[in-house]
């Protein structure tokens, strides 16, 4: 619909329609069509601060800067980011409760503050004084963090305008609401025209804008995934149960890569960032057990070596369980069948558990090999060579794949100690590794050095 226009919205859904029906057209609910005037947004998500609306502009002439960025100085978060805030846009910090979101936001809070970048934060799901009280835990003063205590977002962002800060935090956007829509809070309609108006707003403000929104493990589509579309930069949380380590993924960044990965421990005195990821993914390593194999994995910009760990047992099923954290389900099932036709490994009467370690989810094939071998390994109960490590895409037919930028995952094993590694054929070796070129499932089996089996 036209900006401007009168038309009729959905209170439940918030689809809009410029002729009036008794039932929505999206959601099918009855009588919950309402008059509403579009009120012309001084900005859309479209339109630029530059560039009055139905106006045109010479793609030479536009400023080509993307403005300055604003370091959070906290080196995971900034690497996620792209480097930093960008002013005027608006990025999306989402996760579990608990994981730590309002934590990362009042830590990058106090950073900027300290470097003299003035914040606004909303706590809508705090009061000050649990926020307050959260800060003294971090061991943060507060000096150039102003608090808006606010949930009606049209009086928080008024607020914040007054004061005119850089950076602006809104925590969370499911507990702020928008005057006039009926939907109730953190409904679909208070999500969708909360982050639009987001969206305008802090591009109109030149304001680096994030809000953090819940996910639930049960309605990952519902909340936050409606915000994806409209927002410049989406992060998710991602932790294994029981961990310390806490992994903000970039899922979509308009201004830096996505699938980039920032790995912090939840400590004491809140989020650290690690600096040696891999060191920390593998730190369980050491225990001298069955059905553990090491691969290295593409994270964004940078190679990251983790453990597949598997658990096979006799099933009291009849058709045993497949437990995957970490992995795709449907990914263990494949890897099941091809290792059980190809690789005469067979769980079928087994109970087969596989996670990955540090809760990583893995999304990089190349660590197919390292998952086959853990079944592997777990199923004949004999360890694997603690010094081996397995790259490889697995095919139906068995075959393995090759993978890309080999060369830096095998950089990285060997910083972390491990001399030799099984990989597809036609991988280039680094110095100090020995790599072992295989074609077939069957072959890296045979090179895999169960030991016990030599
Ligand atoms: P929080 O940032 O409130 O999570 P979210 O905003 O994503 O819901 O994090 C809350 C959890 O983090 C809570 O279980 C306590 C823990 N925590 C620490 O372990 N150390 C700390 O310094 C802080 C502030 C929280
Ligand atoms: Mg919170």
């Amino acid at each position: 619909m036209a900006r401007g226009q009168r038309g009729y919205r959905c209170s439940s859904c918030g689809w809009q329609t410029i002729a009036y029906v008794g039932r929505c057209g999206h959601c099918g609910e009855w009588n919950t069509l309402e008059v509403f005037d579009e009120a012309p947004r001084a900005a859309g998500p479209r339109a630029r601060a530059e560039v009055a609306p139905g106006r045109t502009v010479a793609l030479s002439a536009v400023r080509d800067d993307e403005g300055e960025r604003i370091s959070t100085d906290i080196p995971e978060f900034d690497r996620v980011l792209g480097g930093g805030f960008v002013p005027g846009g608006l990025v999306l910090v989402g996760g579990e409760p608990g994981i730590g979101k309002s934590t990362l936001m009042l830590q990058a809070a106090a950073r900027l503050a300290a470097r003299g970048v003035s914040v606004a934060y909303v706590c809508g799901e705090e009061s000050p004084r649990q926020v307050r009280l959260r800060a003294g835990r971090l061991g943060i003063g507060g000096e150039g963090i102003t608090l808006v205590p606010e949930t009606s977002l049209d009086a928080a962002l008024a607020a914040i305008e007054g004061m005119g800060p850089a950076v602006a935090i809104i925590d969370s956007i499911q507990s702020v609401y928008v005057e006039g829509l009926e939907s109730r809070s953190g409904g679909p309609a208070q999500l969708s025209e909360a982050g639009a108006r987001l969206v305008g707003w802090a591009k109109s403000n030149e304001i680096a804008t994030v809000v953090t929104g819940h996910v639930t493990k049960a309605g990952e589509i519902a909340g936050p995934r409606l915000l994806e579309h409209l927002v410049d930069a989406v992060l998710y949380f991602e932790t294994a149960q029981g961990s310390a380590l806490r992994i903000l993924r970039s899922v979509k960044n308009r201004f830096g890569a996505t699938d980039e990965v920032g790995v912090f421990e939840m400590t004491g005195s809140g989020l650290q960032s690690v600096e040696n990821v891999s060191a920390a993914f593998l730190e369980e390593h050491e225990v001298d057990a069955s059905g553990c194999a090491v691969t290295a994995v593409i994270e964004g910009s940078r190679p990251l070596a983790v453990e597949v760990q598997a658990l096979a047992v006799p099933s009291a099923l009849a058709s045993p369980r497949r437990i995957a954290a970490g992995i795709e389900t449907a990914r263990l099932h494949l890897l099941l069948a091809v290792l059980a036709r190809r690789g005469g490994i067979n769980a079928a009467n087994l109970d087969v558990v596989a996670t990955v370690s540090g809760g990583l989810r893995l999304r990089d094939a190349a660590a197919d090999l390292a998952v086959a071998m853990a079944i592997a390994s777990a199923v004949r109960d004999e360890p694997l060579s603690r010094e081996t490590a397995f790259l490889g895409e697995i095919a139906l037919s068995g075959a393995i794949r090759p993978v890309q930028q080999g060369a830096r995952r095998l950089a990285e094993l060997t910083r972390l100690g491990f001399r030799r590694c099984v990989v597809p054929r036609g991988t280039h070796g680094v110095e100090a590794m020995q790599i072992v070129p295989v074609r077939t499932l069957a072959e890296a089996i045979e090179e895999a050095r169960f030991r016990g089996t030599r």
